[in-house]
């Protein structure tokens, strides 16, 4: 028994921001961006929140999945950017969609986020307690970026993706791993509001993303290969099973140190990071929907989905559409 994904969909927000519209923000260039990441542009909001994203995507989901928000018993919402603390963006989300019957709550695995939610609805589902699934990944990275730091507000962008999952007897998930490693958590953090009360003022750190780049980009490169090579190995395929590897979209050049690492043909890897940005927990779901609304994945292939990040968290899953 497993988890298939049956409908998929994702929303962006309206405004698309090119790369030559940052240099009018920061010292940059359409060619420094595009050689170094891979990206032409992305897309950032100018109004629409997390949640507003994540109902939208959702929408699409159930109707590809040609079901309604009262089947839904679970619904995830991987997310590190939320417009508020409480309640959860998946509990706004149950209630925009009327999904009455849905356990709600979110789930902060930064960059792995959506692969990370997609596995505990595996196990919630693998364990009988939960039959179906909506899992989200949502983001409005646009306010926590620094829009005068070069070195990070050229990267992220907003959007939100969706799927929707149920029990299957055969295919779908056939294996996963995940890990993280938090002592490395100062490499890309964002601060959230500091301790003031009536017995203690701490100063305020900037709430923005920092980032040391080169450290997050040699992380990524070495330790996407080995869980995807882990993950391989647990369900006793070889890179060469696989038809498709839909992987975080961070950097153009990230993606092919995997594959070559991986002894891969780059035409596996499917990007939309050109167009988007990265999106974090939102990355996977909006390429996978892409991908399967272009009508490029196939009953019975073989796909591996891996995301990395914040944290640090990375995981992978090999799963068969
Ligand atoms: O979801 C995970 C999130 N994070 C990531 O995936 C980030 C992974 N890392 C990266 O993608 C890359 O490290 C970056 C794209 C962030 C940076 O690329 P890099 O090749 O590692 O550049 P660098 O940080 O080593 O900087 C090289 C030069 C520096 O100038 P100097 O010191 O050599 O004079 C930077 O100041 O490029 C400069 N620079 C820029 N120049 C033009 C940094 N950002 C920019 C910019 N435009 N936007």
């Amino acid at each position: 028994m497993s988890i298939k994904i049956i409908g998929t969909g994702s929303t962006l927000p309206e405004k698309c921001v090119t790369n030559n519209d940052l240099t009018k923000l920061v010292e940059t260039s359409d060619e420094w961006i595009r050689e170094r990441t891979g990206i032409g542009s992305r897309h950032v909001s100018t109004g629409e929140t997390v949640t507003d994203l994540a109902v939208s995507a959702c929408e699409k989901a159930l109707a590809d999945a040609g079901k309604s928000a009262d089947q839904v018993d679970l619904l995830l919402v991987a997310t590190c950017s939320p417009e508020c603390g409480i309640p959860s963006v998946a509990c706004q989300v149950q209630s925009r969609l009327v999904a009455s019957n849905a356990v709600a709550f979110d789930l902060n695995a930064a960059c792995a986020g959506f692969l990370f939610a997609l596995n505990t609805a595996w196990a919630y589902i693998e364990a009988g307690v939960y039959r179906s699934a909506l899992i989200v990944g949502a983001e409005v990275l646009s306010k926590l970026v620094d829009w005068t730091d070069r070195g990070t507000c050229i990267l992220f962008g907003d959007g939100a993706g969706a799927v929707y999952v149920e029990k299957c007897e055969q295919g779908g998930i056939l294996g996963f791993v995940q890990h993280s490693d938090g002592s490395r958590g100062e490499v890309l953090k964002c601060d959230s509001r500091a301790l003031k009360n009536p017995y203690a003022d701490v100063p305020a750190q900037a709430p923005y993303v920092q980032m040391d780049g080169r450290e997050v980009f040699a992380f990524a490169v070495r330790q996407v290969p080995a869980g995807i090579q882990e993950v391989l190995e647990q369900t006793g395929m070889a890179p060469e099973d696989i038809d498709m590897f839909v992987l975080h979209q961070a950097n153009y050049r990230i993606i092919e140190g995997i594959a070559k690492r991986l002894k891969q043909d780059i035409a596996k890897f499917p990007v939309n990071l050109n167009k988007v940005g990265n999106m974090s927990s939102a990355a996977i779901p909006v390429l996978l929907d892409e991908l399967n609304r272009a009508g490029r994945l196939q009953k019975g292939m073989k796909l591996v989905l891996s995301g990395f990040g914040a944290g640090l968290t990375w995981g992978a899953c090999v799963l068969t559409w």
